[in-house]
This record gives structure tokens, C-alpha cells and sequence, in this order.
């Protein structure tokens, strides 16, 4: 690469601040190594297919959050990395169930764990993650210990609540919102919180770099359901449609099905049952991408990158600040 050339930062995240992606860089290098040590298995098989979707990719992006938060304290205290590990292995986790749950066939741009096997070695795999991160939070304490029990708690309910779709009398929108912080949210969330309190953050400013985490989490959830329709498999590294599939109604869907224009009767009729075959999926993702229920799905995906940015304002003037910001720009660019 010549020297004129940018390298990206991780995630594209470029850094005004050099001292700070040095440091950045290496808490994600020492992250990303202990990551692959806590997945490895003296059981071939096991240590295989835990490694599996660590080695095929991921953009690292909890870590990078909870890096970030702990640069607002003492970012090389030595509790930031096994935190940080717990919250990529419980994200791990769950992507070897939602495959399941959502009959992926791919994941990281690879064949998914449940297809490369099957089901039950794909829930077992991710059982077995669990057990890694919990023998990491045995090490951490009792505090770390709940507010992981706490944090997936929300993340499990809010799947729950996603395939029981709104109860009767719920807008389904706002129940949708909901989801999206519980399954979503609420990891990211404690990803901050996890970077800040173990770098000895002061409570107030852990208090808002939390409620930061959750709102970009949301936004975050948003923009990976606008590339469900709007990206190729080459970006996204998954499946496009796969939510449509599914019978997910996401929030591009949920806005389809409330608008009233004539020219949306087609996609409304298609997304408001199954749909019975590889051709209506197509169509039914033609006609989202060319809907104003995607460019409200945008707009929405504005507000909450706009309202965690507005919560930066209360924290310290930090580089790290700064790189938030630009993590939020990151997250809206993201869906083009
Ligand atoms: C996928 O998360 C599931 C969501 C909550 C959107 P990521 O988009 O962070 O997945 P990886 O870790 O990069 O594969
Ligand atoms: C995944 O949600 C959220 C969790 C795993 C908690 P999705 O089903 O929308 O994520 P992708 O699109 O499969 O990554
Ligand atoms: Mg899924
Ligand atoms: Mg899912």
C-alpha cells in the first residue's frame, strides 16, 4: 500500500486522533487475541466449531464500543479485556442461535453454522460460548456476573418478543422499537458500560455512555434491517431478504404495511402474508428498496443516531469523544 493511500481504521472509523487509534488498535488486537483463546477446545470438534464463525469474520463492533468507552478512564486496566471478551462471546452466541431461529444459511460471509452442520450443533456451539463467557465472568466478579445475566436477559426477551410479534392493541412500530432495544440495545448498551467501569469511569459519565450505547444499538439493528433488503451478500455477508423470508416484519415492513399510498398495494398485500416463492421474494425486496417506507425506515434510523449523538455532548472532552461521533457518522453510512 503506498503512503498516500488512508488505512481504514477499524470498522472505517477513521481517527483525528493518532495517539488514540494506537491505543484503540491495541486494546482491539489484545481483545481479538484473547477472543480465540476463550473459543479454543481440547475437543476438536468443539474448538472447531467454536472458532468457526470467529475465523470467518465480524466487524468487531461491541468491542470497538467498549474500547472506546474505556478510553474515557484508564483503557489499560486489565479487567477491559475479559469484559470485552464476555460481550463478543454472547454476541458469538447468539448469531449460532439466530441462525437457527432465523434458518440462515449464511453468516460472515461464510456457510452458517447450522447449515455447515446442523441445528443442534449450532445451539450446543452456542451454548458452549455461553459457558466460555461465563467462566471469564467468574474472574470479573459478581457485578459483572448480573449485569451480563441482566443485559441478556433483555437481549433474550427481546427475540421473544420478536417471534411473538405485538400483542393485540400494541402499535406494532412501537413494539418493533422495543425489540430492537431489548435484542440489540441492551448488549451494546453494556458493552459501554463494561469499556468504562473496568477503565474506572466516574458512575455519571458510565450512566451516559450506556444510555449512548443503547441508542447507536438501536440505530445500529435499524441499518442491519435496511441491508437485510437494500445490500448485496458481498456486503453484508449474509443473505438479502432474509428477515422477508423469515416473516420478520421489520421496520422498512412495518412501515409498508401503514402507509396508505395506492402505489404500495402490491408490496402491502405481499409483505402481509408468506410469501409463496423465490419469484414474490423478489419482488417483494424490488418494490421495498424502491418504497418511501425504506426512506422512512432511513429517517428513523436519523432520529436515534442523532439523539446518541446529542448524549455525547455531556461527556468529556476526550479524543475518544470525538471517535464516537464519528462511529455514529458510521452507522447511518453504512446503509448508503
Ligand atoms: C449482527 O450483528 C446482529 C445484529 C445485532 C445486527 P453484527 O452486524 O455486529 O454482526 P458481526 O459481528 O459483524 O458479524
Ligand atoms: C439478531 O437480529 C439479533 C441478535 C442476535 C440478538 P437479526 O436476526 O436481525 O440479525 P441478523 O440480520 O441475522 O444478523
Ligand atoms: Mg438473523
Ligand atoms: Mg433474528
Amino acid at each position: 500500500m503506498s503512503s498516500s493511500e488512508v488505512t481504514p481504521g477499524p470498522l472505517g472509523v477513521e481517527f483525528q486522533d493518532a495517539a488514540l487509534e494506537a491505543s484503540v488498535r491495541a486494546g482491539l488486537h489484545a481483545i481479538e487475541s484473547a477472543l480465540r483463546v476463550a473459543v479454543m477446545s481440547d475437543d476438536a470438534f468443539v474448538g472447531g466449531a467454536a472458532s468457526y464463525l470467529v475465523s470467518a469474520g465480524g466487524k468487531r463492533f461491541r468491542p470497538l464500543v467498549s474500547v472506546l468507552a474505556a478510553h474515557f478512564g484508564d483503557p489499560t486496566r486489565p479487567e477491559v479485556v475479559p469484559a470485552s471478551v464476555v460481550i463478543e462471546l454472547t454476541h458469538l452466541a447468539t448469531l449460532y442461535h439466530d441462525d437457527v431461529m432465523d434458518e440462515a444459511a449464511v453468516r460472515r460471509g461464510a456457510v452458517s453454522a447450522n447449515a455447515r452442520w446442523d441445528n443442534t450443533v449450532a445451539i450446543l456451539t452456542g451454548d458452549f460460548l455461553f459457558s466460555r463467557a461465563s467462566n471469564l465472568l467468574a474472574d470479573l466478579g459478581p457485578h459483572a456476573v448480573r449485569l451480563q445475566a441482566t443485559t441478556f436477559e433483555r437481549l433474550v426477551t427481546g427475540q421473544i418478543h420478536e417471534t411473538i410479534g405485538p400483542p393485540e392493541g400494541t402499535d406494532p412500530i412501537e413494539h418493533y422499537l422495543g425489540v430492537l432495544a431489548d435484542k440489540t440495545g441492551s448488549l451494546i448498551a453494556t458493552a459501554a458500560e463494561f469499556g468504562a467501569y473496568y477503565a474506572g469511569v466516574e458512575a455519571g459519565v458510565i450512566d451516559t455512555l450506556r444510555s449512548f450505547g443503547e441508542q447507536i444499538g438501536v440505530a445500529f439493528q435499524i441499518s442491519d434491517d435496511i441491508l437485510d433488503i437494500a445490500s448485496d451478500s458481498a456486503e453484508s455477508g449474509k443473505t438479502p431478504g432474509t428477515d422477508l423470508r423469515e416473516g420478520v416484519a421489520t421496520l422498512p415492513v412495518l412501515y409498508a404495511l401503514r402507509s396508505s399510498d395506492r402505489s404500495g398495494s402490491r408490496l402491502r398485500d405481499l409483505v402481509s402474508r408468506p410469501l409463496i416463492d423465490d419469484v414474490e421474494h423478489t419482488e417483494a425486496l424490488v418494490l421495498l428498496r424502491a418504497s418511501s417506507a425504506i426512506d422512512e425506515a432511513r429517517a428513523t434510523l436519523q432520529t436515534y443516531a442523532d439523539s446518541a449523538r446529542a448524549m455525547l455532548v455531556d461527556l468529556p472532552d476526550v479524543p475518544a469523544r470525538v471517535a464516537f461521533e464519528t462511529l455514529t457518522d458510521m452507522v447511518i453510512a453504512r446503509t448508503g
